[in-house]
């Protein structure tokens, strides 16, 4: 079965068309990322005037491996493709309004089934995929069930248990600012700009090799509380209350100094964030006697994060559980996973009853 699956919740246009929601035909994702960088922050006005102007050509370009001569028509849809998946939300209207419309209009045309996806539940999909090789130890093929699965994005932090593929229940998230938001506002904060949570891992592996020692140690909210649920703008509020008083330090003036300070920075935030949803999520795991963990999101590609749970699982505090994580340009947002959530657990609807929905609920 060959889904041509259609995601557009922010400021990526993403299409993809994948087989049996585990072989992947094609995936072309663009971005409007660099166009909001001088806002400091994603401007929804923006990232849906560039939605309109990418989806053609990345729907184009999506379908171009199905097509003779390269030029897809309804011809290609109606001879290769078995269905539409399209988040419907969580997202900013305007760009969700791109996706669902053009999906429909596909489906309206070519007569196939229309499948609506949640975007953050979809994240955890990307982890069905076949990809050509894991790099991650401790990975048992097919994934063992009960799962324990985080999603760590820009704008969530969830854990649900799943008994099957199909099975989700919701154990918790952010009350607040979820662990990506967290990355990209301390990353603005500490003078790193649009870079977000890569630009805090990066400086933070150039601390970890060098042996300055950095006094601070920021606190790792809700961590060691018995709900599931997470919180990281107090974090956020630390590292903004910490970073203003080094400008009155004296040992910062020179310009080495301040940089090495700025990479301590990086790497005690990325710390903190890092040991709660590692010590939160392997909790989740013990308590429901998971035998897998599958990490996804756009903060799942943190390498840190990843070296945490490798470590846990090699101690005895944690044994025979099977680590997955997809590799990092399906952490991102992208339409395989969009394809891979319809074809596990989508069901399809009448192209009338489909719209967007921006506050779409991640709690099953
Ligand atoms: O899943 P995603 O692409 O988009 C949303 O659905 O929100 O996640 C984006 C988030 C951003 O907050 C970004 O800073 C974070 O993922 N991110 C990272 C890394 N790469 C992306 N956070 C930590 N370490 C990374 N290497
Ligand atoms: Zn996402």
């Amino acid at each position: 079965m060959n889904i041509l699956a259609i995601e557009t919740s922010c400021d990526e246009t993403a299409c993809a068309v994948v087989q049996d929601g585990t072989k992947i035909i094609s995936n072309v994702v663009a971005s409007s990322k660099t166009m909001h960088e001088k806002y400091g922050g994603v401007v929804p006005e923006i990232a849906a005037r560039e939605q309109l102007k990418c989806i053609i050509p990345v729907l184009t370009e999506a379908l171009a491996p199905l097509a003779n001569d390269k030029q897809y028509n309804n011809t290609t849809i109606q001879q290769y493709i078995d269905a539409i998946a399209v988040t419907v939300g969580p997202g900013l209207i305007g760009s969700l309004l791109v996706g669902v419309e053009t999906a429909k209009t596909i489906a309206f045309v070519t007569g196939k089934p229309i499948i609506p996806v949640n975007h953050v539940i979809a994240h955890m999909y990307a982890n069905f995929v076949n990809h050509q090789q894991s790099s991650i130890p401790h990975t048992t093929y097919p994934i063992p069930f009960p799962v324990i699965s985080l999603v760590a994005s820009g704008a969530h932090t969830e854990l649900y248990l799943m008994k099957s593929v199909k099975e989700l229940t919701w154990l918790g998230g952010t009350v607040d600012d979820a662990a990506g938001e967290c990355f990209d506002k301390c990353a603005r904060l500490i003078g790193f700009g649009h870079g977000g949570g890569l630009a805090i891992q990066k400086a933070a592996q150039k601390i970890q090799i060098s042996n300055f020692k950095f006094q601070i140690k920021f606190p790792r909210p809700m961590m060691n509380d018995e709900t599931y649920n997470f919180s990281f703008s107090g974090l956020k509020t630390a590292v903004l209350r910490e970073w203003g008083k080094r400008a009155y330090t004296s040992d910062v003036k020179d310009v080495h100094t301040s940089e090495v300070v700025q990479h301590a920075f990086a790497y005690e935030i990325q710390e903190a964030i890092t040991d709660v949803l590692v010590e939160k999520t392997i909790r989740a795991a013990n308590q429901y006697g998971a035998k897998s963990i599958l990490l996804s999101g756009g903060v799942a590609s943190n390498t840190r994060l990843r070296e945490k749970f490798f470590t846990k699982l090699r101690s005895n505090e944690v044994t025979k559980l099977s680590l997955h994580a997809p590799p990092v340009q399906l952490c991102t947002d992208n339409a395989v996973m969009i394809a891979a959530a319809a074809y596990f657990r989508g069901q399809p609807e009448d192209w009338h009853t489909v719209s967007a929905v921006p506050d779409l609920t991640v709690e099953t």
